[in-house]
């Protein structure tokens, strides 16, 4: 705790002189072993949602939160091992937002690695974003922890492949409440893969996964919801301690399921509402989780933040800085196992959710 506090007084001094303020949409990941010399940090931005609109015209409240993102990023005090990059760069999928975002990250002074998202997905299934980015699916280690990236936007070969265009594949993806959609899963595949990825991994590993859509079934609607989440979890569930970390949802939730702590990120473009707040129709927030305050429309960048993560002995600690809204801490506590608001957010200073239905 001690290495977070001092770590945290360095980061919000060195921001403080460019008088940023506390609220960076990105997420600075920390994971601190019991050796402290092992200790290491990484940043995480997540759903910039960039979106071409003619020629060389961007949408740019979408332009502007990544570019905030990245120049915060690059202030950072220590200095992250190297930056996540969450999910759903591109808007629509298309070449022009892919390349425009990727040139806004290319600001960045750390190795990025990529998730992706069912945006940047559904045009191409993924042709131009590999060629930017690498593959869609992949692992990697990191002085003692066990890093897994998957694809978890996919879904059946047969809605797939039953499009007459690319671009009208993407629109029913894009689409919330859309009775056209496809529920997302990872897929035989990429388990299979996971299953030998693992199988190399010893058992004490703090293992660490990445995934757009959360790997838990939260409301179906939007897809909130990856299909084969059970089958993934069974998957992870031989060691000691998972942390599985996810965009998509642009707010904050999290929840625990056996030895698995999950915790979504923040987006740099917009705020999504609770799904309990927007619909009658059946959704499963995990009860754990306490509601954020939701987005003041008059503040562009409101209910979109950074995290500060912490993450010792395999348990992930989240600190969130929320633009124009009450921070929150979002803490593993160790005798209930399971993540918890460590600073309540009280009844009576939330915003409540409006109903819209
Ligand atoms: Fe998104
Ligand atoms: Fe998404």
């Amino acid at each position: 705790m001690s290495t977070l506090n001092h770590n945290r007084r360095n980061f919000i001094k060195n921001s403080s002189a460019l008088a940023l303020g506390c609220a960076l949409p990105i997420s600075l990941v920390e994971l601190a072993f019991a050796d402290s010399e092992k200790n290491f940090s990484f940043a995480y931005i997540s759903d910039a949602h960039i979106q071409h609109i003619k020629g060389t015209r961007f949408v740019r409240n979408w332009d502007k939160g990544l570019i905030r993102a990245v120049a915060e990023t690059n202030l950072l005090a220590p200095k992250p091992d190297f930056v996540m990059f969450g999910g759903d760069l591109a808007q629509l999928g298309s070449q022009p937002e892919l390349e425009h975002g990727a040139e806004i990250m290319s600001a960045l002074n750390q190795d990025v690695r990529y998730v992706m998202g069912e945006h940047d997905y559904y045009l191409d299934l993924g042709a131009y974003w590999e060629k930017l980015f690498g593959p869609q699916y992949y692992s990697f280690d990191h002085k003692g922890a066990h890093f897994i990236v998957l694809n978890s936007i996919r879904t059946y070969d047969e809605w797939t492949h039953r499009w007459p265009s690319n671009e009208q594949r993407m629109l029913e993806m894009a689409g919330l409440d859309n009775p056209n959609g496809s529920p997302f899963m990872v897929g035989e595949e990429q388990r299979k893969w996971l299953q030998s990825d693992l199988a190399k991994v010893a058992k004490r590993t703090p293992v660490v996964v990445f995934s757009h859509s959360p790997l838990q079934k939260i409301y179906k609607g939007w897809n909130f919801w990856t299909e084969d989440a059970e089958q993934i979890h069974a998957l992870l569930q031989p060691f000691d301690k998972v942390n599985v970390i996810y965009g998509h949802v642009h707010q904050i939730q999290y929840n625990q399921i056996g030895n698995i702590s999950f915790h979504s990120v923040m987006a740099t473009a917009w705020p999504w509402p609770y799904p309990s707040s927007y619909a009658q129709a059946e959704q499963y927030l995990p009860k754990l989780t306490v509601p954020m305050n939701r987005a003041d429309p008059f503040f562009e960048r409101d209910a979109t933040g950074w995290q500060l993560i912490n993450m010792a002995n395999g348990n992930v600690d989240m600190n969130f800085t929320l633009y124009n809204n009450s921070a929150r801490s979002v803490r593993f506590n160790k005798a209930n196992k399971q993540p918890e608001d460590s600073r309540y957010q009280e009844e009576n200073t939330r915003i409540p959710g409006q109903q819209h239905y």
